[in-house]
């Protein structure tokens, strides 16, 4: 097991104080969640003009929703895998643990992880079309009318990031601030390719830390990364942690 992670290698991750995870659809493909892109990918079979964004709310609310309704009922079904397993675990073993995900299925709350922040929202919650409110969970699964509709009479929406939206400004400051603090910086399950979630482990460069990728395929920042492992997370991550465990050097 040892000798698929260096001591060296090792030796940095366990003398790192801050440690930054960065998560996208990979990650939740071994719980049998499609991801977007790549063989299987969601946006094969759908277009994202028509299902993910705010224009196309506005001309079929009712097609949106029933397309998250049909995902919500697929991620009811499913459970983390051990690659979420494994950055809870991580959570409990490095001093500073700071995990943020595009994903926007839950899993890696469902794996125990205390502090997850979510760059694109989250399937789970809703929010007021016309009210300035906060968003709400929403659990009802299937929804029974399609599209579900607020207290004042407005559609709700799914509180996801579409394209063509912003991500919410607080959890982008905050993921630039860490990414700019952290030691090590782990991309795990994303293509890199969506803005500005994708620039994250560029900034984590710059600033000195470690960057490590977990994908079975290559990806724009497999350049920069100090480690990149052509492998799943389900089977890379546990043994990681594992092997972090056993380390004491
Ligand atoms: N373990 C690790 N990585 C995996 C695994 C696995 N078991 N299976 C697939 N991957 C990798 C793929 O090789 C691919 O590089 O996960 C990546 C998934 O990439 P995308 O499908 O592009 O998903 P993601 O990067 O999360 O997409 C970003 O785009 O569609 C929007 O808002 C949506 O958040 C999403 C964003």
């Amino acid at each position: 097991m040892e000798e698929l992670f260096s001591k060296s290698f090792l030796s940095i991750l366990r003398r790192s104080e801050r440690v930054m995870v960065s998560t996208g659809a990979g990650i939740s493909a071994e719980s049998g969640v499609p991801t977007f892109r790549g063989p299987g990918g969601l946006w094969n079979d759908f277009k994202p003009e028509e299902l993910a964004t705010p224009q196309a709310f506005k001309r079929d609310p009712k097609k949106v929703w029933e397309w998250y309704d049909w995902r919500r009922q697929l991620l009811a079904k499913v459970d983390p895998n051990p690659g979420h397993h494994a950055l809870a675990a991580l959570e409990k073993i490095v001093p500073q643990f700071f995990l943020f995900t595009q994903n926007i299925d839950g899993l890696h709350q469902k794996a125990g992880n205390k502090t997850v922040y979510e760059l694109h929202g989250s399937i789970w919650q809703v929010r007021c079309t016309r009210e300035a409110k906060p968003a709400f969970e929403m659990h009802e699964n299937p929804i029974s009318q399609l599209p579900p509709i607020c207290g004042c009479g407005a559609p709700l929406r799914p509180n996801v990031v579409w394209f063509g939206e912003n991500l919410p400004a607080d959890i982008t400051a905050m993921a630039w601030e860490v990414a700019k603090a952290c030691d090590a910086f782990f991309l795990i399950g994303t293509s890199a390719t969506v803005q500005p979630a994708a620039s994250l482990p560029w900034v984590a460069k710059e600033n000195g830390a470690i960057v490590v990728e977990i994908n079975p395929e290559e990806t724009p920042a497999t350049e920069i990364a100090d480690e990149s492992f052509r492998a799943n997370a389900g089977m890379i991550l546990p043994q990681l942690v594992e092997a972090l465990k056993n380390h004491h050097g």
